[in-house]
């Protein structure tokens, strides 16, 4: 396939699924505006010239942001039969109504990126100027209301680490109250097969925590106490820290202080530190409640990588990582395949996302592994060759999940067809 093919597949993909003013992650299976989903989505965008899109799509998700400064995981800007939980399920009462949790903030690094790239550089400054005040009170809501024990990010339910049944979560999850089968009314598996997707026993569990935080009143700002469910996750942090280094750079370009987003920066780099675990060679999910760390080898510690670490450490990953290759034959499993948990086709438990090679191949990139970055990226174009699912069988490379899914097509268009990361101002 020509780059040109590729492209103008995907280019068909997100302009089906825009919708309004946003753009859906996926028809059907995910018919609202979600968070991190929206910062690869713009970038697609961006690479074909739609700038308004680009920058009107993170402006909309943020005007759903909360007074705490917390930029909610889904935006329901309309209503839709196709998914559950629904808005009357959380209850949170706002205006847009929106679920009470966040996901990483991607959005952030997006909109750093389009300032950098955007052609038209008073457009770009105008944009961002308004934007930023947005952009730093989500930073600073995570670091006073999100900071763990090791100073890394803690998620208070695996949505928000937007990687749901990742086998990181397994020991945290099952410590916490199910809720019953009367309210579990699941749209998912009404278009991708059971076996793809998250059981019901973990659903009951997810469900459970909306229930506890619901209870609380969504109080932002107490939920790491609040909910039964924390811990300190390596990806969410390392996004995090590099959301507010990126801010920094481009801080003065942009006539904007980099104080507050250089404090947040250096402490989530710190956190992440703190989160490697020598004997696995890997960074590793901190269970707040249990006081322990937890789970095997999953993507969630390589995209530490992304958020920037010691050399040493993203060696000896990538060197535990070619010991995947005798069992998978694309990169990355989403979870080891010779750990606990792992399941070549169910969702965050093995299957291969294009968001977490892009964000691994970048941390690569970054740490002067440029061959291993490279091979990344060589692989992940064989996939989505194939089609933009939503994940692929790390086995042989079957496309798998929700079809024509956002982030895969906006990520060819942004990455896999582009030589270079856009250039900085
Ligand atoms: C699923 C994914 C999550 C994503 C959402 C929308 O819930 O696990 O990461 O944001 O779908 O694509």
């Amino acid at each position: 396939m020509t780059d040109a093919e590729l492209r103008k597949a995907a280019l068909a993909v997100l302009r089906k699924n825009r919708h309004g003013a946003y753009t859906v992650p996926a028809i059907g299976l995910y018919p609202y505006q979600w968070c991190w989903d929206t910062g690869p989505i713009v970038l697609g965008w961006a690479s074909v010239g739609e700038w308004d899109h680009a920058w009107g799509e993170v402006d909309r998700l943020f005007s759903a942001q909360w007074p705490s400064g917390m930029v909610p995981h889904i935006v329901f800007w309309e209503e839709s039969p196709d998914y559950f939980p629904g808005p009357d399920v959380w209850a949170t009462g706002r205006q847009p109504p929106t679920t009470g949790l966040t996901q990483p903030p991607l959005p952030v690094s997006a909109a750093a990126r389009l300032f950098a790239a955007d052609p038209d550089a008073a457009r770009a400054r105008e944009r961002l100027s308004l934007l930023w005040p947005r952009l730093v009170a989500w930073l600073r809501w995570i670091e006073r209301a999100r900071t763990g024990p090791h100073l890394a990010a803690v998620v208070v339910h695996p949505w928000e680490s937007g990687m749901d049944n990742s086998p990181a979560w397994d020991e945290p999850l099952a410590a916490t109250p199910q809720a019953s089968h009367r309210h579990l009314e699941r749209r998912d598996t009404a278009t991708v097969s059971a076996k793809q997707r998250p059981s019901t026993l973990e659903y009951r569990h997810y469900l459970g925590i909306v229930n506890a935080l619901k209870k609380k009143q969504w109080d932002t700002e107490h939920q790491v106490d609040d909910s039964p469910f924390a811990v300190e996750d390596p990806a969410f942090t390392a996004i995090t820290a590099r959301a507010a280094s990126d801010l920094a750079e481009i801080a003065d370009a942009a006539g904007q202080d980099a104080s507050d987003v250089t404090r947040i920066a250096t402490q989530a780099r710190a956190g992440l530190a703190g989160l490697w675990d020598d004997e696995l060679g890997w960074y590793r999910a901190y269970d707040v409640r249990a006081g322990k760390p937890t789970g095997p080898a999953t993507a969630s510690g390589l995209v530490a990588l992304y958020g920037g670490v010691d050399g040493a450490h993203a060696q000896k990953m990538v060197g535990r990582l070619a010991s995947w290759s005798d069992a998978v034959k694309y990169s990355v499993a989403s979870s080891d395949p010779h750990g606990a948990g792992f399941d070549p086709i169910r969702y965050w438990r093995g299957p291969v996302w294009v968001l977490v090679n892009w964000l691994v191949a970048d941390g690569l990139r970054n740490a002067g592994l440029t061959h291993e970055a490279e091979r990344l990226r060589t692989e992940t174009r064989a996939l989505v060759e194939q089609g933009f699912t939503e994940y692929y069988d790390p086995r042989d490379g079957t496309g798998i999940g929700g079809q024509g899914f956002s982030w895969s097509a906006a990520l060819t268009l942004h990455w896999l067809t582009e030589p270079e990361p856009p250039p900085d101002r």
